[in-house]
């Protein structure tokens, strides 16, 4: 009688059953695990070994994100100073997805039938009979992928792909907005106060230059911010501060100003804006000089900075938000206020 291994005998079940011809110039050359059944065993306990490390990885993810602080840094060569919780996260997740694919390599490379074949082409449609050996064959490769056969893979497998969403349902737990029981404020109180106080002077977003008047033409348009945002971001690292206080300045001819939002909103026809479309928060920079009509490139909202920054166009369902301005002592352009409604996107209403 013939002593072969399981994998031998999937070798020339490939070559009876399925009716495929072995490409007759690739000499086969049998793997260890083929005929050493302790080799077979070795590369399984090996592969499931992965599987496992990759569960270990995803608790080890969520471990990384409850405990380790945002502001939290790490420095790392090359890098620098990074955020220490993106590097747990990022490099766990990596892991936990890189030891799945990778048990999933060795198990087909040490594991399964490894028998080169050949299959010729036929017609498109296929008659009954060979649906039938198609399903048949599908019963069979399930068979000798050891799927069924190798408990322990397939349980670590199933353990590994079971806990490898988690770490995408734990990351949706950042959409949570905190709600006024929660955080003793509305978001929309959060977004309704900004950097913008009395007197704090409005510099060009990226040079940092305070901003005159003078340098602003009839047409013209200036993204600002307030002067001390710089240091907020270096110092406290707060990078939420420009999202609500970064505006738009952009001149007209006082008389073509139809109506503002009380009395001495702008300055010699000069009107600054919040930057952020108030839909779902795209900034906005595109400006129609002839209609003073500003566009949002996101989903087309159009306010109109002559009129309040109504909105003329669009699914936005709030004006812009409107910041008053003068100019201070050695006439530079200062906020003479925050904005006098909340900032930003307006999903916050529909509570
Ligand atoms: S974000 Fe501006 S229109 Fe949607």
């Amino acid at each position: 009688m013939t002593d072969i291994s399981p994998n031998e005998g999937n070798h020339k079940a490939v070559e009876t059953k399925l009716g495929y011809s072995p490409v007759a110039d690739i000499p086969h050359r049998l793997r260890a695990a083929d005929t050493d059944p302790k080799a077979a065993k070795r590369a399984e306990r090996q592969i499931a070994s992965m599987f496992l490390l990759s569960m270990l990885f995803v608790v080890l993810f969520i471990v990384a994100y409850i405990a380790i602080d945002t502001t939290t840094t790490v420095y790392i060569p090359v890098m620098g100073d990074v955020g220490a919780s993106q590097v747990a996260l990022g490099f766990t997740l990596a892991a936990a997805i890189f030891l799945i694919g990778a048990g999933a390599i060795q198990w087909a490379k040490k594991l399964m039938p490894d028998v080169e074949v050949v299959q010729q082409r036929h017609d498109q449609v296929s008659p009954g009979s060979a649906t039938r050996e198609a399903e048949a064959n599908y019963e069979r490769g399930k068979d000798e992928s050891g799927f069924a056969r190798y408990k322990m893979i397939r349980r670590t497998l199933i353990g590994a792909l079971v806990l490898f969403p988690i770490p995408l349902v734990v990351l949706l737990k950042d959409l949570w907005v905190p709600t006024k029981a929660e955080q003793g404020e509305s978001p929309a109180d959060i977004l309704s106060t900004t950097m913008w106080t009395k007197d704090t002077r409005i510099v060009s977003d990226g040079t940092y230059a305070p901003v005159r008047p003078e340098d602003l033409p009839v047409g013209g348009l200036i993204s600002g911010v307030p002067a001390d945002l710089v240091e907020v971001e270096e110092i406290e690292g707060n990078l939420n501060a420009r999202g609500k206080a970064a505006i738009i300045l952009v001149r007209m001819q006082p008389d073509e100003i139809r109506s503002q939002q009380g009395d001495g909103w702008d300055y010699q026809g000069i009107v600054a804006y919040s930057k952020i479309c108030t839909h779902v928060g795209c900034p906005i920079a595109l400006y129609e000089q002839r209609t003073h009509h500003l566009l949002c490139p996101c989903h087309q909202s159009t306010f109109d900075l002559a009129d309040s920054g109504e909105v003329v166009f669009g699914p936005a369902a709030r004006r812009m938000p409107q910041l008053p301005i003068g100019v201070d002592s050695e006439g530079y352009l200062v906020a003479k206020s925050d904005f006098a409604e909340p900032v930003g996107p307006s999903f916050w209403e529909r509570g």
